[in-house]
């Protein structure tokens, strides 16, 4: 242990900067980039967009603002943080529980998160050997269904995406990272532009446009509901401790508020900026549609690079950015549960890193499979889902887990904690009362008013 108890053992951020930009990192990754566009297009566009933007602003926030006080309150693992600041506001022991389920959670998401970032890494070289540029829209949307119906290859790109991730974690997250995504999430940004650059060049730019803010509420079944909260809770990598986490690192004196606000914003606007380049593209080949599923950014990406001038080199440099934005959230998806083990079973960092890697790597060919000998169809909520497994573990996390771990909280920071306390560590004057009324009601009510409506009892 630190002699300072204001430090979490595991290290603090150099400054508020780095915070932002790493849980920044942690937020925009795959959920952005590949799950916005294809579960909007599954669920009709518009409307669904509408219901997730609405849970960022409402749900979203007041939840990160929540776990990152915690964090910084608890500096430690959100399972020993949540047991300590129980202890401390004179409530049960039980409240640990939300560490758990986070761990468990965070191991099932990296498990196939891991795995789809293996397509982005085949793609990254892929592109760069011109594979891509020589075929037609039919032609890469078979070497796509090539890709994920050969196991042997998904396993091979699974492995390497992990040992990426745990070299990053063995050396603690701050060291590397803090530089690479300096200058990388920018760099993500400049392409995403240039790619919707292009989109508004097919001609079918206003399609596009209208598909993902024009809402039908006609196509907003309750399966589209769940999902679009549960992508909010996703995508701001809130309810498993994440954040947590990293605001465990951070300084004190940091206004807790205004980083959650530029982190929610910078995520929020890397999805749409995604989904403005997609759908164009999507609209202008009649082979290519908006339901198409998890391959749908594999299938429609390369073929804006193949007819822009420079496509192999943006192509390849794009798929390079995709994987790195994965790579700086997968790190987060495993942190909380490595912090544990060095903290309770005195095991070293390296040791730590290997241990997890390896049972995340273990379940990973669970989705592995989920593409080919395992693929089966389900329906769910009345939405068909074609990827067995995969779709299980994506459902039972992103839709599940996640929001009932963001309620937990919510509960947590705001009937069970001293307003005192949460007022003290937010440093807030008039917006607190905001916060307080979003956190004890709002957030919580919305989660389980959802949940329970799915499983039909109101
Ligand atoms: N937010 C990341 C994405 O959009 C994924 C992620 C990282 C995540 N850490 C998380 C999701 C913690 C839920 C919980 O790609």
């Amino acid at each position: 242990m630190t002699e300072d108890k204001n430090i979490s053992i595991h290290g603090q951020w150099s400054s508020r900067w780095a915070f932002i930009l790493a849980a920044t990192g942690s937020a925009v990754g795959l959920g952005n980039i590949w799950k916005f566009p294809y579960i909007t297009g599954e669920y009709g566009g518009g409307a669904f967009v509408l219901v997730y933007l609405f849970c960022v602003a409402i749900i979203g926030i007041p939840i990160m603002m929540a776990e990152v006080m915690l964090g910084r309150r608890g500096r430690q693992s959100p399972i020993n943080t949540m047991r300590s600041l129980a202890k401390a506001e004179g409530r049960h022991g039980i409240w640990s529980w939300i560490g758990w389920m986070g761990v468990l959670a965070g191991f099932l998401i990296l498990s196939y998160y891991s795995v789809i970032a293996g397509w982005g890494l085949a793609y990254v070289f892929r592109t760069a050997t011109g594979v891509m540029h020589a075929a037609d829209s039919a032609g890469i949307k078979d070497i796509f269904g090539e890709l994920v119906s050969d196991p042997e290859k998904l396993l091979a790109w699974h492995t390497c995406f992990m040992v990426l991730t745990m070299v990053v974690v063995a050396r603690g997250v701050k060291h590397g990272l803090e530089k690479a995504v300096r200058f990388l999430m920018p760099l993500l940004l400049i392409l995403l532009l240039i790619l919707v650059g292009y989109a508004m060049n097919t001609g079918h730019f206003s399609e596009g446009v209208e598909f993902l803010f024009k809402p039908d509420f006609s196509k907003l079944t309750g399966g589209a509901i769940l999902t679009a909260m549960g992508h909010a809770f996703f995508t701001l990598s809130l309810g498993m401790g994440a954040i947590m986490m990293y605001g465990s690192y951070l300084p004190e004196n940091t206004s807790i508020a205004k980083t959650s606000i530029i982190i929610s914003l910078a995520d929020t606007m890397v999805a749409l900026l995604a989904g403005l380049a997609i759908f164009p593209i999507v609209f202008s080949f009649p082979e290519l549609a908006p339901g198409a599923g998890p391959g749908l950014i594999f299938q429609t990406l390369p073929i804006a690079f193949a007819n822009m001038p420079g496509g192999q080199f943006f192509g390849t440099l794009f798929f390079v950015l995709i994987v790195v934005a994965a790579w700086t959230s997968s790190i987060s998806l495993i942190e909380p549960a490595v912090a544990w083990l060095i903290e309770n079973r005195g095991m070293t960092r390296v040791r730590a890193a290997v241990w997890s890697g390896l049972a995340t790597w273990l379940v990973g060919i669970a989705t592995v499979l989920s593409f080919s000998h395992w693929a089966f169809d389900f329906n769910f909520l009345g939405t068909v889902k074609h990827n067995g497994v995969f779709d299980i573990l994506d459902i039972l996390t992103a839709n599940i887990m996640l929001p009932v771990g963001g309620m937990l909280i919510a509960i947590f920071a705001g009937w069970m904690m001293k307003p005192k306390h949460s007022k003290e560590e937010l440093a807030l004057n008039r917006s607190y009362k905001l916060w307080q009324f979003l956190i004890k009601y709002v957030a919580p009510v919305l989660v389980f008013v959802v949940i329970l409506n799915i499983f039909g009892i109101i």
